[in-house]
């Protein structure tokens, strides 16, 4: 069987390309700060208010100068709406949906995600300016979606 020289060239690149995309996946993966879903938790929507955990929204700082932050996305609100979070300290955000898909996004950083109901929504960012950061709902979740946002504020430790 003789193979074209063309089409010997052509799968050479097709080679190299397919290396060089799943080269460019594994470092944005590993070596960025690109999460691809990995947390999985369930939870009844229809308890959400009366968990242990989200029954009390708010941020809590622990002892090692880390956030976390609780809140329940709902039509047509944050809750809270308005986080304070140190910065340069690992933040974690814990959220889930007691009525239907929501998501959130933090202007200016790399958080984003999407709230359902019956899962809990974790991830964790650390910002590395203070200052006042947008967020808001970036799923459509009905007539008043667009006015579905809230504030995080970063501030300095002492602040
Ligand atoms: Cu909540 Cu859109």
């Amino acid at each position: 069987m003789k193979v074209d020289v063309y089409e010997k060239v052509w799968m050479g690149i097709a080679a190299v390309l397919i290396v060089v995309f799943l080269g460019a996946i594994i470092i944005a993966a590993g070596a960025q700060a690109i999460h691809p879903p990995s947390h999985q938790e369930t939870i009844n929507p229809e308890e959400v208010y009366d968990s242990e955990e989200f029954g009390s929204t708010g941020v809590e700082i622990q002892e090692d100068g880390s956030a976390r932050v609780t809140m329940v996305t709902e039509m047509f609100f944050f809750d809270p709406d308005e986080v304070v979070v140190p910065v340069g300290k690992p933040v974690t955000f814990r959220i889930t949906s007691p009525d239907v898909i929501h998501g959130i996004l933090v202007a200016g950083t790399n958080a984003n995600a999407m709230v359902i109901p019956g899962y809990v929504t974790e991830f964790t960012i650390t910002f590395p300016k203070a200052g006042e950061y947008l967020m808001m709902c970036h799923e459509y979740c009905g007539t008043l979606h667009h006015e579905m946002q809230g504030l995080v504020i970063v501030e300095e430790e002492d602040a």
